[in-house]
Formats: C-alpha cells, sequence, structure tokens
C-alpha cells in the first residue's frame, strides 16, 4: 500500500522525497531524448550508408557487364572470370542483407499507406514487436473467422434477410480493407507476404463491395446459396490457414531463423511440408470453386432477364482471384520444394 503523510513534518519529508525522485525522473528523461536523438542520427546515417552503397553496386555491376561484353570470356583468364562471378553472388547476397537491415529503418509509407494513415512512422524497430504485430494479425484473421463462419451459417441456413446478407457483405468489406492495411504495414516491417496476397484482398473487398449493392431479385436469389456456402468453405480453409501459418510463425521463431533460407532445420521442414501437404488439397478445392463461382455467374449474364451489371463484374472478379491463388500458390509450393531440393543436394555434397 502507498504510504500517505499524516502531520506537517511527515508531509514536507515527502515533498522532498518527491523533488528528489522528481529531479531523476527528469534526468532519466533528458538520457532518453538523448539517446532517441542518437538512435535518429544513426538512422539517417544507415539509410544514407544503404543507399549510397546500393547506388554503387548498381554501377559496379553495370561496368563489370561492360568488362564482359568487350572482352569475350575466351579472353578473359579463369581468374578473372571467378572473381567476377564471386563479386556477382556477394553483390545478390548484399541485396538481401540490405533488405533486412532496412526492416528495421525508418522508411516512407507507400502510397495507400500514406493516403489511409498520412506520413507516419510504421516501423517497428526491434524483433519483439515485429513479431507481436504479426502475432496479433493472425489471431484478428481468427477471430473474424469465427465471426463471419457464424454470420454467413445464419444467413445460409436459419435467416434469409437481404439486411442480414448487406451486413455480411458489410463485415466483408471492412474485414478485407483492414487486411490490406495491415499487410501493407507488416510488408514495411520486413514481412515477405508475396504481393498477390495483399491484391486478392484489395479484389476481395471489391467483390465484397459489388455483392453488398446487388440488389434483391431472381438472379441475386439464384447465386445467394452458393455463395453462402462458398463462404462457409472459404471460413473453414481460413481456420485451417491461420493453424499452419501461425505454426510456422511459432516455430521459426523459436529456431530463431526467420527469413535465413540457408539454414535447414528438418524438424521444421517436415512439419511445413506436412503442414503444407495437407492443406493444399483444401485450398486448390476452394480455388476452382471460385472458377466455378466465376462459371455460374458469366452463365446467368447470359439469361435475358439479366439486367444487373453486378454479374458480371462478380464474374470477373471469382476469374480474376482463382487465376491469382492458383497460379501463386503454385508459385509458392514450386519455389519450397526447389528450396528443399537445393538443400538436400548440398547436404550430401
Ligand atoms: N495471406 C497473407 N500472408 C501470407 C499468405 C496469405 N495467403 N501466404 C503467405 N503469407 C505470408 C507468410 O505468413 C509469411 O510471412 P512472414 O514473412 O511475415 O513470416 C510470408 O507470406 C512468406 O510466406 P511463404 O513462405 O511464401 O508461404 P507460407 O508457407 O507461409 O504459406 C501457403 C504458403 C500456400 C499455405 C499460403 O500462401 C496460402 O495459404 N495460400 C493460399 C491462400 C488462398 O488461396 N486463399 C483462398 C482460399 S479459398
Amino acid at each position: 500500500m502507498l504510504f500517505s503523510p499524516t502531520g506537517l513534518t511527515e508531509c514536507f519529508r515527502e515533498w522532498e522525497d518527491l523533488e528528489k525522485n522528481y529531479q531523476q525522473i527528469q534526468d532519466t528523461h533528458r538520457l532518453y531524448k538523448q539517446k532517441l536523438e542518437e538512435v535518429t542520427r544513426l538512422q539517417d546515417s544507415c539509410s544514407v550508408a544503404i543507399a549510397r552503397q546500393r547506388k554503387k553496386l548498381k554501377e559496379l555491376t553495370a561496368s563489370l557487364e561492360e568488362c564482359k561484353e568487350k572482352h569475350p570470356t575466351p579472353k578473359l583468364n579463369p581468374e578473372d572470370v571467378d572473381a567476377i562471378a564471386e563479386i556477382e553472388n556477394s553483390i545478390k547476397d548484399r541485396a538481401d542483407a540490405f533488405s533486412e537491415m532496412e526492416a528495421f529503418l525508418p522508411k516512407k509509407n507507400g502510397l495507400y499507406l500514406n493516403l489511409v494513415l498520412g506520413n507516419v512512422n510504421i516501423t517497428l524497430l526491434n524483433k519483439q514487436s515485429k513479431f507481436a504485430y504479426k502475432d496479433e494479425y493472425e489471431k484478428f484473421k481468427l477471430v473474424l473467422t469465427v465471426i463471419l463462419f457464424v454470420v454467413s451459417f445464419s444467413c445460409r441456413f436459419l435467416f434469409s434477410y437481404r439486411a442480414l446478407d448487406a451486413l455480411f457483405n458489410f463485415l466483408l468489406v471492412w474485414y478485407y480493407c483492414t487486411l490490406t492495411i495491415r499487410e501493407s504495414i507488416l510488408i514495411s516491417n520486413g514481412s515477405r507476404i508475396k504481393g498477390w496476397w495483399v491484391s486478392h484482398h484489395y479484389v476481395s473487398t471489391f467483390l465484397s463491395g459489388v455483392m453488398l449493392t446487388w440488389p434483391e431479385g431472381t438472379l441475386y436469389q439464384m447465386f445467394r446459396n452458393q455463395f453462402l456456402t462458398y463462404c462457409l468453405y472459404q471460413r473453414f480453409v481460413q481456420f485451417l490457414q491461420y493453424y499452419y501459418q501461425s505454426g510456422c510463425l511459432y516455430r521459426l521463431r523459436a529456431l530463431g531463423e526467420r527469413h535465413n533460407m540457408d539454414v535447414t532445420v528438418e524438424g521444421f521442414q517436415s512439419w511445413m511440408w506436412r503442414g503444407l501437404t495437407f492443406l493444399l488439397p483444401f485450398l486448390f478445392f476452394g480455388h476452382f470453386w471460385q472458377l466455378y463461382n466465376s462459371i455460374t455467374l458469366f452463365r446467368m449474364f447470359q439469361l435475358p432477364e439479366c439486367k444487373e451489371w453486378q454479374v458480371v463484374m462478380c464474374g470477373c472478379s471469382y476469374l480474376v482471384l482463382f487465376m491469382g491463388n492458383f497460379f501463386t500458390t503454385v508459385g509458392v509450393v514450386y519455389q519450397k520444394y526447389m528450396n528443399n531440393q537445393d538443400k538436400t543436394k548440398a547436404k550430401s555434397l
């Protein structure tokens, strides 16, 4: 319990203590501001040095290329060829190293974040806060997945009101918008989310917005059940994705090797492959469902009673989602497979 002075003498003594303590606080805060200024100076000098090195490395790469062109390989001696190849490899590695460094340095926001948040610094300056932010992002998706599952289940099986459908679509618009903002912040903080997954959320925002404006009618009712069942399935897949992605995040954090593609830890690799092979059939089924939605909508568009522009817009959006999701997922899996093969080869050498 806090000591509370009773008599006047105790009050004076307490005031003296508080005065001393206040001096200490002032000193600590002065030191803190000094260190902050020091940090800001270091950040600036790091950013400037990185930019300068990048520029020089670019010029050096161009000069090396020119040298190679002017002296076709037979004329260059083998040592020079080796030395050039070594420098080129180091330049490539340095680009990755700079990206990692920049994840801890303040940088200008991209156009989207500038429009949404304004010119505010969103760089998280240590690994713990980066991890906590990513973890919070995954948890946010999980909570919204549960809420959206409940609402879409109610719309699909319990109530059939256009107003409730509108509420569901509005929730989807808000959810996807929020994801695009959070993902842009994650990317600024060094996350390697592929551009498509962010674009996928822009397209999904657009799609949900169009669904929101689709007026009640025969065509809306024709598509409604298929759409809501698809949404239910999507939430189910999202739940599996959460399990996989947060599993990866915790394991890699425990290993302390996020983004270090050269180090392989067999336990993690085998867990990741098991998770991925379990998840992939569900993901691909979802992608083909998107294609099916798009075909259904294009067929509906050909009906004589189709007057709503929303039908063709939603059809195009589903087609874009299918193509982007399918090819990106195939690309990600192929890349992981090749990385794995390279590591296995390197180990057997
Ligand atoms: N949405 C958001 N972030 C994603 C993502 C997605 N769909 N896929 C990957 N990421 C993130 C990862 O969390 C990781 O972030 P980090 O650098 O901050 O740690 C980064 O991107 C790199 O991930 P990567 O190693 O390329 O892939 P992964 O092993 O984490 O996930 C898949 C691979 C295929 C499981 C994942 O990309 C995925 O679920 N894709 C399918 C999404 C989809 O099709 N949804 C619609 C279903 S109907």
